[in-house]
């Protein structure tokens, strides 16, 4: 992961680093440095922790000055977080600077080879690697040495390297973790992703897999690791001079909560706005827009014409898989329940580090749906990748514009959810649930499949969804607060439902456990029978979701196991499954006459709530929890 950042140009140079540091910050957090070219010296300040104290020592300390310079924000990989391994990292000489994001897998034998060659290392990163292969091969032109140095190196990299000869360079390199060059005038910045270069510039190029740019204030050029020039076309994004604040709330994960009714209204729009089909811009995978789909549409597109606006799906496929990580796994899940149902379709939900290295049997007959908020997850995009490698056509469901998932799947659905600043998902879960909603109704109506009272009757349901979700904010909000205060210092939580509510367990659990450091522990309820119901003692605390009407009966049964254990129950219902509250200490009611495909939606958001009291309650920082970082760009 790590976030990384290179500027050259006439701008204060500290501040323009620190400012896009605070950006990327969601990418790790362990520690943090930045260099500067100072008057033919190189000088780097790095701390351990967040960017807040960088600020501070770089305002006691300098540099302020400076052409060119590059920073990063660390999570650990290679060496614990400290100020030694934090980045910049220097060569023998302090000539030369590298920061960098991903895992450099033949370092020990690198560094091997650079001892005995007499190269001094300082830490025990991977990355310090990098900076002495530089000094190596350096012999008068920052470029040629970097592009020889990565030459010698196996795994992933995004680096951004600073010379004490060129005062005004910056050469940046990618190789499957992101990097995207923001382009000024008499100015250019390089960093890991485009909503941070949004904030100066809203003209950008994308480095591709072995492309090295050159950046200088007045000109960029890319080429390949072996020289060749290369053209990359220039994109436009909106330009925000602030990114999204807190505003009224304490913590971007309270305001993204509270912001999921606006952001399923934007994903919704051309559904819910006056003469709204075709307003959304959905549209094929950048790079690969050209590329044909196996496609059987047919007449039976004109069935739902309210679904025009999604992406063309192919319908002579025999199966369909979603693929995801952890939150967008949990959507997944959902997802492919939604093409079993309306697509008639065998679905499955697969994790993407398993899809990956699974041998999974996929083919030009199976649909790969990839879910991804950051559409950055290595292992995701590793997933994309195989499953494009063995044929399949692939949609990309993502909600950063221009992430390399988007751009490398064949057909993209954005998100819209809007800039997802908090390392525990929220909004972009929910957005992530109807999307894969909408892709299930779009591929049932192209089967012709789906009758329309029943696709009509969920896109009424759908159109509805965000008033209902800010109706369950309004009224939750305040109960979990007070039953947090109740559970926040339990040991361990147990959150337990059957089918669609399994999927919505799961993510309650996980965003519990992310954020407030307790034990928290998912299961299908006709597994606790068969171990953990073992653990279920007085006062426990468990979750039961029972929202899915064919599998009330059957979750009553096992909160009852609960309860008779002791255990205190919170549970989230369908209105038909009342008799369950008796059971509970406390109960969340979804109203009348949702249909059963939409109330996880509904149904997640007092967990997610819940997870955030308890977190607060228990003083920590619920933004940036410990270890964890927004975009998990190494496998
Ligand atoms: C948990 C969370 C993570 C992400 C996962 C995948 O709250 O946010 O589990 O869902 O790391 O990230 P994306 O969706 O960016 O691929």
């Amino acid at each position: 992961m790590c976030g990384i950042i290179g500027y050259t140009g006439p701008r204060p140079t500290a501040e323009v680093l620190l400012r896009g540091l605070e950006r990327l910050e969601y990418r790790g957090y362990d520690s943090a440095g930045l260099a500067i070219l100072d008057g033919g010296v190189v000088r780097a300040v790095k701390v351990v922790g967040r960017v807040e104290r960088l600020k501070e020592r770089v305002a006691v300390e300098g540099p302020a000055g400076g052409l060119a310079g590059i920073g990063h924000t660390r999570w650990a990989t290679h060496g614990e977080p400290s100020e030694r391994n934090a980045h910049p990292h220097l060569d023998c000489y302090q000539r030369i600077a590298v920061v960098h994001n991903g895992i450099l897998e033949n370092h020990g034998e690198l560094r091997r080879w650079l001892e005995s060659e007499g190269h001094r290392f300082r830490s025990e990163t991977d990355t310090e690697v990098l900076a002495h292969l530089v000094e190596h091969a350096f012999e008068g032109d920052l470029e040629e040495a970097v592009r020889a140095a990565l030459q010698r190196v196996e795994g992933s990299y995004a680096v951004a390297v600073v010379a004490a000869h060129d005062p005004d360079a910056v050469v940046a390199a990618r190789h499957e973790s992101p990097l995207v060059v923001g382009l000024g005038k008499g100015e250019n910045w390089v960093a890991s992703d485009i909503p941070t270069l949004s904030t100066f510039t809203g003209n950008m190029l994308v480095l591709e897999d072995g492309e090295v740019a050159s950046i200088h204030p007045d000109r960029v050029r890319v080429r390949t690791l072996d020289g060749r020039g290369v053209e990359r076309p220039i994109f436009r994004v909106e330009w925000q001079a602030e990114r999204s604040l807190k505003g009224a709330f304490d913590d971007y994960m309270l305001k993204e909560i509270h912001e999921q009714p606006e952001a399923l209204g934007r994903l919704l729009e051309p559904l819910r706005g006056p003469g709204a089909p075709g307003r959304a811009p959905l549209g094929r995978g950048a790079r690969n827009g050209s590329r044909t789909l196996p496609n059987g549409r047919g007449t039976s597109e004109a069935q739902v014409a309210g679904l025009r606006w999604l992406p063309e799906l192919p319908t002579n496929v025999d199966e369909v898989w979603f693929v995801a990580c952890g939150t967008a796994y949990h959507a997944a899940r959902l997802a492919a329940s939604y093409t079993d149902e309306l697509a008639d379709l065998p679905s499955r939900a697969e994790l993407a580090s398993e899809f990956r290295y699974g041998q999974p049997r996929v083919g030009p007959r199976s649909l790969v749906v990839v879910i991804s908020q950051s559409g950055e997850t290595a292992d995701t995009l590793g997933a994309l990748r195989e499953a494009q490698r063995l044929g399949a056509p692939t949609v990309a469901v993502v909600n950063v514009e221009g992430s390399t998932i988007g751009r490398e799947a064949d057909q993209v659905l954005p998100l819209r959810a809007g800039d997802e600043i908090a390392v525990a998902s929220t909004k972009a879960f929910t957005a992530q649930v109807v999307a894969g909603l909408l892709l299930a109704l779009r591929l049932g109506q192209a089967r012709g499949v789906l009758r329309p009272e029943r696709s009509g009757g969920i896109l009424e349901g759908l159109r509805l969804l965000p008033e209902q979700v800010a109706a369950m904010l309004a009224v939750q909000e305040a109960r979990m607060q007070e039953l947090a205060t109740r559970w926040r210092d339990r040991r361990d939580l147990f959150f337990i439902g059957r089918g669609r509510d399994l999927a919505v367990a799961m993510e309650g659990q996980l965003k519990l456990k992310e954020i407030s450091y307790l034990h928290a522990e998912a299961l299908a309820g006709g597994e606790l029978k068969h171990g953990t119901l073992s653990l279920i003692t007085e006062g426990v605390p468990v979750v039961g979701l029972a929202t899915q009407p064919d599998l009330a009966v059957k979750m009553a049964g096992n909160l009852q196991e609960t309860r008779s254990r002791g255990a205190e129950v919170l549970v989230v219902v369908g209105p038909e499954a009342e008799g369950v509250t008796e059971l509970a200490f406390m109960s969340v009611v979804l109203p009348q006459g949702v249909d059963p495909l939409l109330r996880p939606v509904l149904a997640v958001v007092p967990l997610q709530l819940l997870a955030y009291a308890v977190a607060k309650g228990r003083g920590l920082d619920v933004d940036k929890p410990r270890n964890l970082a927004k975009s998990v760009t190494v496998e």
